[in-house]
């Protein structure tokens, strides 16, 4: 995708991304999700203690995942993933690379993979920082009963083909 802030390629994400994707994971949690753990230090390491290149591997290992990075300037921009059964359960924007349309072009990508496989809905559970740019999206908060509930986040939902 071209666009004025310069060229986005979104592609399968590969052992060799897992030390940089991790970095833009951690970044990006702890710099832009401050609404969410409002820096608190039990809430953040806890968040953080599986965003490492260990488990970034693990992840992409697992077959019921399928999981992008996004390049722009020649380095990771973002890193986005869907899970079988359970829709987007990866979104993450580095902080250098915020507003210009890297995450809305990983989205498009995630979205048309899922209604590829023939998904009626998208699944995903937003931060509170993401919250509107989902809802922009059209993803609705889903009325779920407490015990299914997820333990942080919003619980969204948005239909394909509408
Ligand atoms: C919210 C977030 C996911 C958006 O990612 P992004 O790559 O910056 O998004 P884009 O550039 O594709 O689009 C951002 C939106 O912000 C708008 N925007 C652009 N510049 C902006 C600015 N300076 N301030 C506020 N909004 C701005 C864009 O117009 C766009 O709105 P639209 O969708 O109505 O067109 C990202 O900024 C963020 O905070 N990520 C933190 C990690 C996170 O919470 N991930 C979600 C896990 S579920």
């Amino acid at each position: 995708m071209s666009g004025p802030n310069g060229q986005i390629t979104i592609r399968r994400a590969t052992d060799a991304d897992a030390v940089e994707a991790a970095s833009l994971l951690r970044r990006s949690i702890t710099e832009l999700c401050v609404p969410d753990h409002g820096n608190d230090t039990a809430r953040l390491s806890h968040w953080l203690s599986n965003k490492t290149p260990e488990h970034f591997r693990g992840w992409l290992a697992d077959p019921l995942n399928t999981i992008f990075v996004a390049i722009l300037d020649g380095r990771i921009a973002s890193a986005g993933g869907i899970r079988e059964g359970e829709g987007i359960v990866l979104n993450y924007i580095h902080p250098e690379m915020r507003f210009r349309g890297v995450s809305s072009a990983m989205m498009d990508h995630l979205e048309a993979e899922l209604a590829r496989s023939g998904a009626s809905h998208v699944d995903l559970v937003s931060t509170i920082t993401a919250r509107r740019f989902y809802e922009r999206r059209g993803y609705t908060e889903r009325n779920l009963p407490p015990e299914q509930r997820p333990p942080y986040g919003i619980a969204m939902r948005k239909r394909l083909g509408l």
